[in-house]
């Protein structure tokens, strides 16, 4: 797949079959994702995929983030229905059969912090656009992070920051096209 093509095609899959992937897709895109730049080749990024029950342990406790977001929907007037959509996700991300954390390096002061968690972010955007690749959909996950101590404690990453989480399988459902907005892009020079 042209690379083009999977940054524009790519979305955020909020539904997904049961069938787990092969092994060897999720191996492939695993690899992809490890390809990422990282400040000063640091790679300072582990990787959790998690299937079966494991995936069944975790998702039970990502849900549990969701008695910490309504509050923060209902202030922002996040209109009824899509409090419900997200609800609804959050409960079984979206039946996903598998689910996949990454946790980074980040220590108390230390310089290479900022190009860290830009390194994780590289990392899961590969780990995105290959997943595309192979036909599977993904939604990269910040929301569960009001539980970031458990989901350590979880994955035994006690002494890491969790970056992000994304269930990963087959879509069950063609999401919509969220617009981008015009921003300022600024040709100096030309
Ligand atoms: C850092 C980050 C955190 C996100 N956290 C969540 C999340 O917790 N729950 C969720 O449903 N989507 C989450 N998303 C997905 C965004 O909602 C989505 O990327 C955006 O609406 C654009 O849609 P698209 O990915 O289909 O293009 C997150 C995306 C990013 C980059």
């Amino acid at each position: 797949m042209d690379v083009y093509e999977a940054i524009h095609q790519r979305r955020s899959h909020r539904l997904y079959k049961p069938e787990l992937p092969p092994r060897e897709v999720l191996e492939r895109v695993i690899e992809a994702a490890l390809w990422a730049p990282s400040g000063t080749n640091l790679q300072p990024w582990e990787i959790t995929v998690m299937a079966g029950r494991v995936r069944d342990e975790f998702v039970e406790l990502v849900s549990q983030a969701l008695k910490n977001l309504i509050p923060i929907m209902q202030k922002a007037q996040v209109p009824e229905k899509s409090q419900d959509l997200v609800m609804k996700f959050f409960k079984n991300l979206g039946g996903a059969p598998a689910v996949i954390a990454v946790t980074i390096d980040q220590r108390p002061d230390d310089p290479t912090n900022l190009a860290n968690i830009q390194s994780g972010a590289a990392l899961m955007q590969n780990l995105l656009l290959a997943a595309h690749a192979e036909g599977l959909g993904t939604c990269w996950m910040t929301g569960a992070h009001s539980l970031e101590t458990e989901i350590l404690k979880f994955l035994g990453k006690e002494t890491k920051r969790l970056l992000a989480i994304t269930p990963i399988g087959y879509s069950a459902k063609e999401p919509p096209v969220p617009p981008r907005k015009d921003r300022e892009v600024r040709w100096l020079g030309f």
